[in-house]
């Protein structure tokens, strides 16, 4: 009876058999924990950036956009060992300008959408051998542009807004987005 209803568990619980697929392909478990970090990281700073919004109007979430999100990309990196950041062919913060290997992917992220991909689940990993020999696990998950964006990265913006960014970003390029445009990546980088 017990052996029918564990049967019965594993055939109908997708919870389970992911877990199976886990153990036995370390591979995907290693993109599981990396979507589940990623999850993480974009959870938290659009939920503050929500709250700073309703809070205070664009210009003080730009605050939160300029402080909270490289503080959390370094809290998370240190937390995780790995290195977790966000990178675009088109930065506002030139600290977060791609690398060659990154704006290669970001291109193709382009022609992928261009074909009709489905932003939300465009993503790349690679196995990539550094300067020094070392293999590395490099992982990009596309970001797409939503609404509340386009306050900050859209066409047009509050004079105030587009004061406040002047101001920290004389070299901003991340103006002039699209609701559904890619707006960059996130981007992660493990030791193998
Ligand atoms: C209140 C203004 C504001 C809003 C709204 C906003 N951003 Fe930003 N965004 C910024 C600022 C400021 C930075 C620069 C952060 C830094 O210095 O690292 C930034 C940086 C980024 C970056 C890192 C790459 C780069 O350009 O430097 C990405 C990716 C990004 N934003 C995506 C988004 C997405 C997606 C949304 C909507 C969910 C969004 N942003 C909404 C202000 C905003």
């Amino acid at each position: 009876m017990k052996r029918i209803l564990l049967t019965a568990l594993l055939a109908t619980s997708p919870l389970v058999l992911q877990a199976a697929d886990e153990a036995s392909d370390p591979m995907a478990a290693r993109n599981a924990e990396i979507k589940a970090t990623i999850q993480e990281f974009a959870g938290n700073l659009k939920g503050q950036l929500q709250a700073a919004l309703k809070a205070g109007g664009p210009v003080e979430a730009i605050r939160v956009c300029n402080q909270v999100a490289p503080q959390l990309a370094a809290e998370m990196s240190e937390r995780k060992g790995w290195s977790i950041g966000r990178t675009s062919l088109k930065e506002r913060n030139a600290a977060n300008a791609p690398d060659a290997w990154e704006r290669a992917v970001l291109e193709k992220f382009e022609e992928r959408k261009a074909a009709g991909e489905d932003v939300q689940a465009i993503a790349y990993a690679e196995v990539v051998e550094g300067e020094n020999g070392a293999k590395e696990y490099r992982f990009m998950k596309a970001i797409p542009t939503g609404e509340v964006c386009l306050k900050c990265h859209g066409a047009e913006l509050d004079p105030q807004v587009t004061a406040t960014l002047d101001a920290l970003y004389p070299n901003d390029q991340a103006r002039g987005f699209h609701l559904g445009d890619i707006r960059g990546a996130f981007t992660i980088r493990q030791p193998m």
